[in-house]
């Protein structure tokens, strides 16, 4: 009998009904009418690249977040780029970016011509250990890159103060943030410019690619414009070497129809964050698991809902078996991804970033996540606490 059978026969629902990780089905069931009216409606008009639909999407995303200008881009890695690039940063530039993220972050720094210098994270929050910051400035620092990671803000201000006493330009990765709140202010509108991507199973995800940057510096929306689109202003006339990193009309209209909803799941996502900290509270006051936390000056959105363990690859694989499907964001630190060989990092040169891609397990988050699917990964983690080292503390 194979472990799934096992654990199918003992919890019969577990090979009925797995909980996922993420139901996109769930979202567009709920909204199918609104979304299938907003592509009916790029369709019968064929403004598939950029055009009306984008351009409305731009002001109300603009409007939502705090910004004067939102500019939509073809995926939240053009959008790091660009707003590197637009910013003036590029080859000979250093910027600083944490070690722990997703790869993107790091990458768009690369393809921007400068190089990312990685900063270590914080134990708490995983973001960019603010105290680590200054350590690695050189004369060639030119921007730190916040990532707001999970939906849990960065803290932005000692990351303000720092960039004004060293002349350095703050551009907010808010890929995994839409909607975050910092000390009450939406993330993404802080920095000089702030970065979105709208991939599918993010907080607004779009039915492809998208990404946006948002900024109040209208010189930096300009030259984001024209490097869109050719380096263009005016059609068939190119002021500077662009790429084709615009925004499709389809996602254009798909994205307005979502932000509507946006709040909505993001409330709804912070009382399933909520629950899962009601329940799994025990195993963290016995210090088997670390949860989430949501620091006072943040409005976490819980675009993932990460726990930590030392068993981690032992507790994902019961889960597994009990029907209930993880992920692990990251397993590998970026500094010791192969890519970036070339910049000759080993184990324990950011050792925080490193623990937590040994612990970090992300539970299934969603907007439709069930009260009952909460629980049944609640009772899934604590029978394996039952049955494993996590009992010995709790
Ligand atoms: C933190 C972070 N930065 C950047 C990106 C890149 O966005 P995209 O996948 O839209 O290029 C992502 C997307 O997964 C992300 O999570």
């Amino acid at each position: 009998m194979t472990a799934h059978t096992e654990s199918a026969i003992r919890n019969p629902q577990s090979a009925i009904h797995p909980v996922p990780f993420v139901d996109l089905q769930a979202q567009y069931r709920s909204i199918k009418s609104e979304i299938d009216a907003a592509i009916q409606r790029v369709l019968d008009t064929s403004a598939f690249i950029l055009g009306r639909e984008v351009e409305a999407f731009e002001r109300e995303f603009a409007e939502y977040v705090g910004a004067q200008e939102c500019v939509g881009v073809s995926n939240g890695t053009a959008a790091i780029q660009l707003a590197l690039s637009a910013c003036c940063i590029g080859a000979g530039d250093e910027v600083l970016v944490p070690a722990n993220t997703f790869f993107a972050s790091a990458e768009a720094v690369s393809t921007a011509n400068a190089s990312p210098v990685f900063v270590d994270c914080d134990p708490v929050t995983s973001t960019i250990d603010v105290n680590k910051i200054e350590a690695a400035i050189t004369e060639r620092t030119r921007a730190i890159l916040p990532v707001h990671l999970y939906g849990q803000p960065a803290d932005l201000d000692p990351v303000f103060e720092i960039a004004a006493r060293h002349n350095l330009v703050v551009i907010e990765d808010a890929a995994q943030a839409h909607g975050a709140r910092y000390k009450g202010r939406r993330t993404g509108a802080l920095g000089r410019a702030g970065c979105f991507s709208f991939y599918p199973g993010k907080n607004l995800g779009a039915c492809g690619e998208g990404g946006a940057v948002v900024t109040n510096d209208k010189e930096v929306a300009r030259r984001l414009r024209m490097l869109r689109d050719h380096g263009s202003e005016r059609k068939y006339h190119h002021e500077i070497i662009g790429y084709n990193f615009r925004l499709e009309g389809i996602q254009g209209a798909v994205l307005a129809v979502k932000l509507k909803h946006l709040d909505r799941w993001n409330e709804l996502r912070r009382a399933h964050a909520a629950r899962y900290r009601e329940l799994l509270a025990p195993l963290e006051e016995s210090g088997a698991l670390s949860l989430p936390r949501e620091m006072s000056y943040a409005e976490h959105v819980h675009h993932l809902f990460v726990v930590q363990t030392d068993e981690r690859d032992a507790l994902q694989k019961h889960l597994g078996e009990a029907g209930v499907q993880t992920g692990i964001h990251y397993p590998v630190p970026v500094h010791l991804q192969p890519a970036y060989a070339a910049l000759r990092h080993a184990p324990g040169d950011f050792p925080e970033s490193e623990r937590q891609a040994r612990r970090v397990l992300s539970l299934p988050m969603f907007a439709e996540l069930t009260e009952e699917q909460i629980a049944r990964v609640a009772e899934a983690i604590k029978q394996f606490a039952v049955g494993s080292r996590l009992s010995a503390s709790i």
